[in-house]
């Protein structure tokens, strides 16, 4: 049966703006491109889960503009349970604007809108969809209270729950003691455990921490220099699929998302992770986020070329 994914988080509108370089503070830059689609690292997870074949129910926050209507239409062709989502009047739709470099580098200004008002009351009203899930996916750019929420409900049943610590700052230790996989990137683990993590000796010894403080399960996503896992079985490393980078954002959304699906049909974690792999590097391969993402068909024409 289709493995069943509750993803609590955030929905946003990403403009990305194709630029040769970054611009300078005061400079103005004439883009190449506008490239408009759905982000929100939230709604990415849930995408990703949906187009490899997961049931997935999001439980997030849109305004009441016309985003928030392209957005819930957008996860409705997904094939995404939209009934959780809500549409906040008086507030826009959370809104990301994103500038990528020929480097394939970037840089974000995310307005949470309508993403700062989920609540744990909106997470309890939907609670019987957490308890049925396989696994809850939660990040932080909506209130950590709501992240606890979904936690807690999936704990007590016994529902797997995945954690995306972004921004790493919000991350408490409650949430972490509720935690069964968390898959930081190289900054935010360096933010949670206080020290720089450069070498392969830095990153396993961040990871080991993560664990001390309750969480089961880390991947350790590295960009290029692929992803390190550890859990009961020891440290393990996966590594990067070489492509032409394009648009590196919500790669790790993609990873976190398609590494959720797997685990949920009982791989495990280094398998998952080896299949997530392959997802975040088709997806850097392509303009934007969700627009960037494959779907399960895409990924096996990937193993046969
Ligand atoms: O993780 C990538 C996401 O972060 C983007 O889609 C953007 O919306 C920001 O939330
Ligand atoms: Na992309």
């Amino acid at each position: 049966s289709r493995p069943r994914i509750t993803v609590v988080g955030s929905a946003n509108v990403d403009l990305t703006f194709r630029t040769s370089r970054l611009p300078l503070p005061g400079e103005t830059l004439a883009g190449q491109t506008l490239h408009q689609g759905m982000g929100g690292k939230g709604a990415n997870q849930a995408v990703v889960a949906a187009r490899l074949g997961a049931d997935v129910s999001f439980i997030a926050k849109v305004g009441d503009d016309g985003f928030g209507q392209q957005a819930l239409d957008a996860y409705t062709a997904d094939g995404i349970n939209v009934s959780f989502v809500q549409r906040e009047s008086d507030c826009p739709t959370g809104t990301a604007a994103i500038m990528v470099d020929d480097n394939a580098e970037n840089c974000i200004i995310v307005v949470a809108g309508a993403n700062a008002k989920l609540t744990a009351d909106d997470v309890q009203s939907a609670r019987a969809a957490i308890e049925q899930s396989d696994a809850v996916l939660c990040q932080l750019e909506t209130p950590v209270e709501a992240a606890i929420k979904a936690f807690r409900i999936a704990r007590a049943a016994g529902v797997r729950t995945v954690l995306t610590p972004a921004p790493a700052k919000l991350v408490t230790d409650e949430l972490l003691s509720l935690c069964d996989v968390c898959v930081p990137n190289r900054t935010e683990i360096a933010e949670m455990v206080g020290q720089s993590v450069q070498s392969d000796a830095d990153a396993s010894s961040a990871a080991e921490s993560l664990r001390k403080r309750g969480v089961k399960q880390v991947a350790l996503t590295l960009g290029g220099d692929g992803v390190l896992v550890l859990d009961d079985s020891g440290i393990q490393h996966v590594a990067s699929h070489k492509v032409d980078a394009v648009d590196t954002t919500g790669a790790g959304d993609s990873f976190t998302g398609a590494l959720a699906v797997s685990l949920s049909e009982g791989l495990s974690l280094v398998e998952a992770a080896r299949k997530a792999s392959i997802v975040a590097a088709i997806s850097v391969t392509r303009m934007g986020t969700q627009t960037s993402f494959p779907t399960q068909k895409e990924i096996q024409q990937w193993f046969v070329k």
